[in-house]
């Protein structure tokens, strides 16, 4: 919908977090105080007998709210590798540098990684998990899905302290148990071994937030070809056997090859998507990442089952593994959102991926396989309208975000009754900064003046006197985490930039 602005006043019950109401007619300090009188209430976050806090921008500083961004996919364990990715495609990928890193979140001397309580002892990780943690939120994801490893106090460990910073998240332990497919120093030792570790840690995400209020566990099946049909089946079992059922991520037809890779390994499958259909792995609350080369057979079984697509096209080009046709898949009913796919993808910022989701829609055109997917032969045959605009492609960072977690109603827009997970975005301001003079020589001191500028401005000042929809544009485009003043999850400020 169209994106308005308007100056005002919204309050959030500090018991549940959630949207009581709005206040358009609060234009100025003077009837903000007034406001706040009438109600009986105070500024700032509800303190003494205050049942609400009243959170406000300041316009003339060039603030708005925003709903916090939903990063649908990404592998904390390998935010270390954080654009290590050298000229690989993904299954070479994995090898060299992907399998290697996760498997060093946890050690073959306690292979049946019994330790779950991670204030026992330090489990490996600890400071990379945080880490992952603290710039996600200061890039304004106030909601992420996390593939963490096999290992049960490494992936407790990465919950504990998703709670402790107060970060929404999905913590899935991954499962790996095919030897043929996964290297033999990072694997399950068999299917069983995996249901057991995963609700090892399905059992300590319960305990920590009985409610699910912040934290939930995903099953996580790491992708077809690293899992057994035994513990595929098991899987779907062990989601559906919960109340209610746990959600489900994996990832789905990245490259061409992990195509051809499940047509040799499930024959008796007609399609990658049938693979976990079979299995009961494609329900309601199932996050597919990547999806780039589906079928639109595929697209209409996803569609029944109620899955949806996690988008991640800065992983996708830096991989080489293809473009995803993302208006195509909506127009079909997939439901769509954006993921960092960390490490695959080389930035922890959802902004970031909104961009490429933009680039790579424009480049659609140019791709073979797109065009024969919608019939046309030529570029020029296209009517363009494949290309995500930023509203588009803030749509999905945010409300297509809320619907691939199942959490619609909840995350990811400001309604009334919405839970109060936002980022306070400043533009800054041109007008306010002062400019040093030019330089007596002209023509030289042009360029050193650019070159100063540059280095040491950023974008953060570039915003004036656009209109909102441009201003908006400028940020998607040019934004980073220097923009993002604060973020609130469920209520909560759990993160102010420094
Ligand atoms: N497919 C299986 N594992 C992975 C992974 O870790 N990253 C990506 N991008 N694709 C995968
Ligand atoms: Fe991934």
């Amino acid at each position: 919908p169209e994106l308005t602005r308007s100056q005002g006043v919204l309050w959030v019950s500090a018991e549940d977090g959630r949207i009581k109401g709005y206040d358009w007619g609060v234009k100025d300090d003077a009837s903000f105080q007034s406001f706040l009188s009438s109600h009986g209430w105070s500024d700032g976050s509800g303190s003494g007998s205050t049942q609400v806090q009243v959170v406000k921008s300041d316009d003339s500083q060039n603030e708005f709210f925003f709903p916090g961004f939903i990063d649908t996919h990404i592998h904390a364990p390998q935010f270390p590798n954080l654009g290590l990715f050298g000229s690989n495609q993904l299954l070479e990928w994995l090898n060299e540098y992907t399998y290697p890193i996760e498997a060093s979140f946890g050690s073959k001397s306690d292979p049946n990684n019994t330790q779950t309580n991670p204030n026992d002892a330090p489990p490996l990780g600890l400071r990379e998990y945080d880490e992952v943690i603290a710039r996600t939120l200061s890039h304004g994801t106030t909601t992420a899905s996390y593939f963490a490893t096999i290992h049960v106090a490494a992936t407790n460990a990465l919950a504990a302290l998703c709670q402790r910073h107060g970060q929404r998240a999905f913590i899935g332990r991954v499962c790996m148990d095919n030897k043929d497919q996964c290297p033999s120093y990072y694997v399950d030792e068999s299917a069983e071994e995996g249901f057991n570790a995963t609700k090892s840690t399905i059992d300590y995400i319960h305990s920590i937030d009985p409610n699910g209020t912040l934290i939930k566990p995903i099953i996580t099946p790491r992708f077809a070809p690293s899992c057994s049909n035994e513990s595929l089946d098991g899987l779907g079992q062990l989601a559906a056997s919960y109340d209610p059922p746990l959600h489900i991520q994996t990832h789905i037809a990245e490259t061409t090859s992990e195509v051809e890779l499940v047509q040799q390994l499930f024959p008796e499958s007609s399609s990658y998507a049938d693979v976990y259909d079979k299995a009961h792995l494609l329900t309601n609350r199932t996050i597919l990442a990547h999806g780039i080369h589906l079928t639109k057979e595929e697209w209409a079984l996803i569609v029944k089952r109620g899955s949806a697509v996690a988008h991640c096209p800065a992983s996708n080009s830096a991989l080489g593994s293809g473009l995803a046709p993302v208006r195509a898949m909506l127009e079909a009913g997939v439901t769509v959102g954006l993921g960092t796919d960390v490490a695959g993808g080389y930035s922890t910022s959802i902004l970031e991926v909104a961009r490429q989701a933009s680039l790579v829609s424009r480049l659609l055109s140019y791709s073979a396989e797109y065009l024969a997917l919608i019939g046309n032969t030529t570029a020029e045959g296209t009517d363009g309208h494949e290309k995500l605009s930023p509203d588009d492609v803030l749509y999905l960072a945010t409300r297509g975000g809320a619907q691939v977690v199942h959490m619609a109603d909840d995350i990811g827009g400001f309604d009334t009754g919405m839970i109060w997970d936002a980022q306070l975005i400043e533009l800054g301001a041109v007008q306010n900064k002062t400019i040093s003079p030019l330089p007596a020589k002209p023509l030289k001191s042009l360029v050193s003046r650019a070159a100063a500028e540059s280095a040491t401005v950023g974008n953060i000042d570039l915003f004036g006197n656009e209109t909102w929809q441009e201003q908006i544009q400028k940020w998607m485009w040019s934004g980073d985490d220097r923009n993002v003043k604060n973020v609130w999850v469920q209520g909560k400020l759990v993160h102010t930039r420094s």
